[in-house]
C-alpha cells in the first residue's frame, strides 16, 4: 500500500450521500459525499487526486493549523497536489468583507484558477467565509469542507449556505455553494474547548426534536457517553446529525417549502437572545438550547404538546451540559427581546413565526404567534428574580 492510497475504512468511517440535481440542461450533478470516520485527514488528498484535483488551497483557522490544516496539506502533498496554505484569524470577526477581500487578493496573487480546490480547515466561521471566497472567485471554483468543530461537522459544513457579515447583521451577504464534498474527521474533535464542544451538542438535541424521536431517545440514554467524548458516541452523533441534515437539504436546498426552516427550530429566540445579550456573551449553541427551552414552553402554552415533552427536552439538554436558565437576560426586558424577533429576517411581513414541536421528532411553522405569548416563554429561561 503506497502511502497516499485510500487506507480501508475504520469499521466506523461511513460515507453519507447528499443527492442535489443541477440547474441547467443537462443537469450537472451536484450531488456530494459526507464522509465521517476518525484519523481520516490525511486521505483527502487521495480522494481529490482519484477525483483528478491537481492544485488546492487550504484555507484554514489559525488555531487549527496544527496540526488538523498540516495533516491536511502533509496528505495533499503526498497525494502530489500542488497546495498552498493561508490562514484566517480565529473568530466571527473573520466572517468579514475585509478578510473576503484579503482572500481573493491572495487566490489572485497565487494565480488559482477554476480547477484549484478550495479547502476549508475550520468551524463554521472558516467553513462560510471560504466557501463564499470559492463561491465568488472566478464566478465560482470548488471547494471542500473539513469541518474541525461540532457544530460544523453536524451543521454549517453540510448544506451549502456560505456567507459573511456586515455591521447591519449577521450573514447579510452570502451565496448557495454546494462543497464537492464534506470530509468530517471526529478527532479533530479531541482539541475542541469543552464550551465549544457543548454547544455543539445543542443542535445534535435539535435535530433529535425536528425529525428523529428515535435519536431522541438514544441521546438520553447515552448522555454520559456523549459528554464523556467516547468516541463511538461522538461517531454516532456526527453521523446521524449529518444524515439528517443532508435528508432535509436534498428535499429544500434554498428553503422554499419550509422543510428546511424547521431547522431554525429554538432559532428565532436564540437569536432574539444573542442580539440582545451582545454576541460572544452566549456561544450560538447555548442560545439555541435557551431558545428550545423557549419554544417548548410556547408550544405547550399554546396546548400544541403536553407538558412531559417540554420536560424530556429540558432534562436531557440538563443531562448535556447545556444551558436551560440564564442570568444573561437579567435587565433586558420583554419588550426589547420582541422588538429583535420582529426584525428577524425569517419574520413573516412582521409577524411572529416560530418553529414549533407537535411532539419529539415533528415540528412544524406556526405563524401569527401573538408578543404576549412569546413574552411568556421569555420567562422559561429567565433565572427568577428572587424579590
Ligand atoms: N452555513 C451554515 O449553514 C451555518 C450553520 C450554523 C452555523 N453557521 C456559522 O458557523 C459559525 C459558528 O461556527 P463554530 O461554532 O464552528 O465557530 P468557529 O468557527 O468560530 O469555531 C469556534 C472556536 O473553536 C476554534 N476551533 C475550531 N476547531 C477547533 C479544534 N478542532 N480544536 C480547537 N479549537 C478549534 C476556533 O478557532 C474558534 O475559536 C457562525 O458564524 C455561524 O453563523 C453556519
Ligand atoms: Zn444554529
Amino acid at each position: 500500500m503506497t502511502s497516499n492510497a485510500w487506507r480501508q475504512p475504520n469499521v466506523d468511517d461511513c460515507t453519507i450521500s447528499l443527492r442535489l440535481d443541477g440547474a441547467g440542461s443537462p443537469p450537472p450533478d451536484r450531488s456530494y459525499a459526507i464522509h465521517v470516520g476518525s484519523g481520516t485527514l490525511g486521505q483527502l488528498g487521495s480522494l481529490l487526486a482519484a477525483g483528478g484535483s491537481r492544485r488546492a488551497m487550504v484555507i484554514a483557522d489559525a488555531a487549527v493549523v496544527d496540526p488538523h490544516a498540516t495533516a491536511v496539506v502533509t496528505g495533499l502533498k503526498q497525494a502530489g497536489l500542488e497546495t498552498d496554505l493561508l490562514t484566517v484569524p480565529s473568530g466571527e470577526s473573520s466572517k468579514s468583507l475585509a478578510e473576503a477581500g484579503r482572500l481573493w487578493e491572495s487566490l489572485a496573487q497565487l494565480g488559482i484558477d477554476r480547477q484549484t480546490v478550495v479547502i476549508a480547515v475550520g468551524g463554521g466561521v472558516v467553513g462560510d467565509l471560504a466557501g463564499f471566497v470559492a463561491a465568488g472567485f472566478a464566478r465560482g471554483i470548488p471547494c471542500w469542507q473539513v469541518p474541525t468543530t461540532l457544530v460544523a461537522q453536524v451543521d454549517s459544513a453540510i448544506g451549502g449556505k456560505t456567507g459573511i457579515n456586515l455591521t447591519a447583521g449577521k450573514n447579510l451577504v452570502g451565496a448557495f455553494w454546494q462543497p464537492q464534498g464534506v470530509l468530517a474527521d471526529i478527532d479533530t474533535l479531541a482539541t475542541l474547548p469543552d464550551r465549544e464542544f457543548t454547544s455543539g451538542l445543542a443542535e445534535v438535541v435539535k435535530y433529535g426534536m425536528i425529525l428523529d424521536a428515535e435519536f431522541f431517545a438514544w441521546l438520553e440514554d447515552n448522555a454520559t457517553a456523549i459528554i464523556n467524548r467516547e468516541p463511538p458516541a461522538i461517531g454516532h452523533i456526527v453521523r446521524r446529525s449529518a444524515e439528517l441534515k443532508a435528508h432535509v437539504v436534498e428535499r429544500d436546498e434554498r428553503e422554499q417549502t419550509g422543510l428546511r426552516a424547521c431547522l431554525n427550530y429554538g432559532h428565532t429566540f436564540a437569536h432574539a437572545f444573542e442580539t440582545a445579550t451582545g454576541y460572544g456573551t452566549l456561544l450560538h449553541g447555548e442560545a439555541v438550547a435557551l431558545g428550545m427551552v423557549a419554544a417548548a414552553r410556547l408550544a405547550y402554552s399554546l396546548d400544541r404538546i403536553d407538558e412531559a415533552i417540554v420536560d424530556r427536552q429540558y432534562r436531557l439538554l440538563e443531562q448535556l451540559c447545556l444551558p436551560v436558565v440564564t442570568d444573561t437576560l437579567a435587565g433586558i426586558s420583554d419588550e426589547t427581546l420582541l422588538a429583535i424577533m420582529a426584525r428577524d429576517k425569517k419574520t413573516l411581513n412582521g409577524q411572529l413565526r416560530f418553529v414549533l414541536p407537535n411532539r419529539i421528532g415533528q415540528v412544524e411553522l406556526v405563524d401569527g404567534v401573538s408578543p404576549a405569548a412569546a413574552a411568556g416563554a421569555f420567562h422559561a429561561v429567565r433565572v427568577q428574580q428572587l424579590n
